[in-house]
Order: C-alpha cells, then structure tokens, then sequence
C-alpha cells in the first residue's frame, strides 16, 4: 500500500481519473462510487456506477441515489468521465474507483489539500456487463395467458390488460427474489404449493410457468378456489397448455385440507380468508406464506379509541386505512410470533391497484419470543378498543 500523500485537488483529481479511463481501456474496471457530499444543494447522497453494455457499445451506468429514491442514467464514456470529473469537483469529498488490479481513493479536503490512495484490490474480477443489460424474462408461456385472456394468440398484450400483465410480472419478480433467499425450498423432490382463493388463476398459471419451466423445479401447483365456474375453465386451460402439474380444487379456505406445503399463497383473498389461509399455512408449517390482502372487514366495526388516536378514525376513509394497517400489522406479528420472519411491502404500485401490500412470511429456526409479538398486539388492540383479530382467535391467542 502507498503511503497517503497530500497533494493539490485538482492534480490528484486528474491521476484519479487517468487511472479510472486506464481501467476501462484494459478491462479492469468493477465499479466507481462517490459519496460523503459537501455541499448541501440536493437530496443526492451517494453515485454509484457501472459498467454496461447497451447496443454493443459500452456506457457507465450512474445510479444517483437520492434520500428517498435512486435515479438511473446511462453514459457513454467520454460523457461519463465528464460527468464524474464534474461531481468529484463540485460535491463529492469521496471517490472510491474499484479495478481488479487495485482499488483507488481520492479525498477532498480543500482546493490545497487532498488524499489519493492506492489499495490492494477488493475484486479480483470483473462482473459481466452485459449481464445488467438484458432483463431475464421469468415468465416464458405465451399460451396460457392468451387463453387467459390478457395476450392476444400474436403475443401482444391485450389493451386493458396493461395492469394485470404488470401484476404477472412483478409477482413472479418477488417469487424469484423470495427463492434466491430461501434456497432450501427448491432443494424440494417435489415443491408443493398452494394458491388459496385462486380466482381466475393469472398468477396460479405464472407461478407454476416460473417454476417448472423457468426455474426447471418439480413443482405440484393446487388453486383453491369457492367458485365452480372458474374451476372448470382453470382446469380446462390447464389441460390445454399441458400444465400436467397444475390443478384447481373447489373448496372454501377454511374447509380445505391442506397436506404437506412448502410455499402457501393467498393473493387478495377477502376479508378474513386470507386469515384463513395464513392459518393453515402456519399449521401446516409452509416454508414461505405469501399474501397480498384484500379487503380488511374484521376489525373495523370493533375499532374506537379512547385517546388522541380517535381522530385518526373519525372519518370513514381514515378508520378503513387505519383497519387495514392495523390488521395487517397482526398478522405480520401473527406469524413472527409463529417462527416466521415477516416482510411487508408495497406488491405494485398503487396506480395499477389499489390492493398492493403484500405480506410475506418465512420460516426461521432461529429462536424468537413469542410472548413479545402477542404483547405488542395487545398493546395495538387496546390502543383501538379491538376486542378481537380473527386469526389471533383462531391461532388460540386473545
Ligand atoms: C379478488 S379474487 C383474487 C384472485 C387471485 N388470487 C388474484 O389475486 O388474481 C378473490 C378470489 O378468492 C375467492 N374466494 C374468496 N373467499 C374465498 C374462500 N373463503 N375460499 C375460497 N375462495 C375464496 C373468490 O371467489 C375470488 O375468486
């Protein structure tokens, strides 16, 4: 390692990048990323950049991260190297350049005074760069959803069928993600899943199309659906786009006899099936319970607040919110207080849906304290006069 030398910025600035254009020339670069900003004009915290190929030619992918959102934009080279010049110059105290021959650091510390430092390096390889450029498709059957109705037979998606296409998508995107942490399900000989209250089944259809055709799993996909007509027509497109595995049961959430399951759904399930379903997802000791709810009846009637908290439901609007984060917040402590860690998220946004939170539960070994989640639930209960959640009552608790 060299020692630290101090130097005049705009010198040291002009090595830093000499040695940043070197990399990219011999295929050394892995990444650049400026960050500690000395001015206090904008929201932007920190710049991260990459390299990517675009059209065959190579561009500097800069993501500026903001406090509240990340803003991408790609660069050509020479464009790029400006640009960084430019931020380094003007608002950045740090630039770390990462190369697979070393790793760089410049320091502003005035106009007279600065620190550029060499480094073993952290990465000793480049990643792929096309890699970033193309987004692999997770969803690879054209048939099933034109027989679903929402792509035409040439592919193209059908005009109001815009938002559910996306919803496909993203669904399948979180299932993707969901997988990659919680590898230990696919290690599974034969995956069971389960999608309760499966409707027309769009996302029964593109999860068993993800996992036995994308992700090459043997998977047994079950819909459980009240309505026979959907049923009938679930199991007939089934049979026609020779989805051998995939098959939809007539039944209510609550009735079913659920076997063995690794991966329980519930997407937009009403009111209190969808406590049904994370009921017997919990019994039945699902590996991941996934549900996005819908609408949140149960605890509404029940809610009155004797504190300063009752003017945050004294309008009907404000009191069917507070209902829906209030019974989402207990199921999310439900299945904590039942071994699984719980994610709560936003599924889609909210211009395609309105129903867009999505609750996401994974079994742990780790230890956890159960009396600690059933006492800030009734701690929430008390804060609103709820006397009970319905899958709190069902579980044995409250
Ligand atoms: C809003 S749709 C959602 C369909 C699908 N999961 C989706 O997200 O696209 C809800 C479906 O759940 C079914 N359903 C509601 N309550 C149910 C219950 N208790 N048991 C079984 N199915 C139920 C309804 O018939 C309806 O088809």
């Amino acid at each position: 390692m060299l020692e630290p030398v101090e130097y005049h910025f705009m010198q040291q600035l002009d090595t830093f990048l000499q040695h940043f254009e070197q990399s990219i020339q011999e295929d050394k670069f892995v990444r650049l990323t400026l960050s500690k900003k000395r001015t206090q004009d904008s929201t932007l915290k920190k710049v991260i950049t990459k390299l990517v190929l675009i059209k065959k030619e190579l561009h500097l992918s800069f993501i500026y991260r903001h406090r509240t959102k990340d803003i991408t934009k790609n660069l050509l080279v020479d464009q790029a190297l400006l640009e960084i010049s430019s931020l380094i110059e003007s608002s950045f105290s740090i630039a770390n350049l990462f190369t697979s021959e070393a790793d760089y650091s410049l320091e502003f510390i005035s106009q007279q005074k600065s620190k550029l430092k060499k480094n073993k390096a952290t990465f000793t390889s480049v990643p792929d760069r096309s890699h970033d450029k193309t987004k692999k498709r997770l969803i690879n059957g054209n048939s099933y959803l034109s027989e679903l109705g929402v792509l035409h037979q040439n592919g193209n998606i059908k005009k109001d069928k815009g938002d559910k296409f996306k919803q496909i998508n993203k669904f399948i995107e979180i299932i993707d993600g969901l997988l990659r942490q919680h590898p230990t399900i696919t290690d599974s000989t034969n995956l069971q899943v389960v999608d309760m209250g499966a409707g027309k089944g769009y996302l029964t259809f593109a999860l068993y199309d993800y996992l036995t055709n994308t992700k090459k799993l043997p998977a047994q996909v079950k819909g459980v659906e009240v309505r026979q007509d959907l049923i009938d027509l679930c199991n007939t497109i089934a049979k026609k786009v020779n989805f051998n595995q995939l098959s939809f049961e007539l039944g209510y959430i609550s009735d079913y006899e659920l076997g063995e399951v690794d991966m329980l759904i519930a997407l937009h399930a009403c009111d209190t099936a969808t406590d049904d379903a994370i009921y017997k997802g919990i019994k039945a000791n699902a590996q991941l319970i996934i549900c996005a709810p819908c609408c949140h009846k149960q605890i509404r009637k029940q809610m009155t607040s004797s504190t300063t908290l009752q003017s945050v439901i004294d309008h009907g609007i404000l009191k069917e919110r507070q209902a829906e984060i209030v019974t989402d917040s207990i199921r999310a402590s439900l299945l904590e207080a039942h071994g699984y860690k719980t994610k709560v998220f936003e599924f889609i946004s909210s211009e395609h849906t309105g129903k867009n939170v999505m609750i996401v539960g994974q079994k742990h070994q780790a230890r956890f304290d159960r009396q600690f989640h059933l006492d800030r639930i009734q701690q929430l209960k008390t804060e609103f006069g709820i006397e009970y959640h319905y899958l709190e009552r069902k579980l044995g608790h409250g």
